[in-house]
């Protein structure tokens, strides 16, 4: 695993930026497996700053959140929109994304897996990191979960995702996820980890040992991982 060590937000924000715009140049046509959340927000403020061209990208997103449909201000798909879609000039056929509210939530875990077998492996995964060591929406559990599937969300989940909410109660309980194989599959990963809050979870996830309890862990055993972390969340890790 390769770890880049960024001084704050704004740098990792940079940092991250650069190497999403490598994959970029390298193949116009290339897959971003993209991701949600805070902890991307900046990178994509710095990829819609360049007039770059997207139109043959395309990409595919980790999840949603049960219930919400795309027009909901917290769903994940409006998300998409507001910060990178709307800036750069993706093809809207080129992006795909779980629906929140499918009414046969089994049968829209089994589309979006025959999105994702259709497209072929991700040329770059982006991904955040949970409190709780969760990527995508993949919570700690038994075992990895393959494939995409509704899992419910666990309360410190809930409780992180508040804040983008108006209180706790609305955010929802269920979320759709992408599971490991995808992200295991692609062929580069690159994980976002910012702020004090993540230093205990960075820790157990790349420098613990792998398992379940910790999704993010599996990761330890992917050829092509970049860990761009800020010096807050990396403060357990430097001695
Ligand atoms: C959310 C998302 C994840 C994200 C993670 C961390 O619940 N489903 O894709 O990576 O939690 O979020 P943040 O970057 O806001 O800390």
């Amino acid at each position: 695993m390769k770890i880049i060590v960024s001084e704050n937000y704004q740098k990792l924000s940079e940092v991250a930026a650069e190497q999403f715009l490598k994959q970029l140049h390298r193949k116009k046509s290339s897959l971003f497996g993209l991701a949600t959340g805070s902890s991307p927000v900046g990178m994509y403020e710095e990829i819609a700053k360049r007039k770059e061209d997207f139109s043959k990208a395309k990409s595919v997103n980790l999840d949603e959140y049960v219930s919400l449909s795309s027009s909901h201000p917290q769903s994940y798909a409006r998300f998409m929109r507001e910060n990178l879609f709307e800036k750069v000039n993706f093809d809207a056929k080129n992006t795909f994304i779980p629906c929140g509210t499918a009414p046969d939530l089994e049968k829209e875990c089994a589309r979006y897996d025959g999105i994702l077998k259709k497209l072929g492996a991700i040329d770059l995964q982006i991904l955040g990191l949970g409190h709780d060591g969760h990527i995508g929406f993949n919570e700690p559990g038994d075992i990895f979960e393959k494939d995409t599937h509704v899992v419910e969300l666990q309360s410190t989940t809930i409780e992180a995702n508040a804040r983008f909410f108006s209180s706790k109660e609305e955010v929802p309980r269920r979320a759709i996820t992408m599971g490991l194989r995808p992200i295991m599959n692609a062929k580069s990963i690159l994980i976002l980890v910012s702020g004090k809050s993540k230093a205990e979870i960075v820790k157990r996830a790349f420098f613990g040992p792998v398992t379940p309890k910790v999704p993010a862990s599996i990761l330890q055993l992917h050829p092509q991982v970049t860990l761009l972390v800020d010096r807050e969340a990396y403060q357990f890790c430097e001695s």
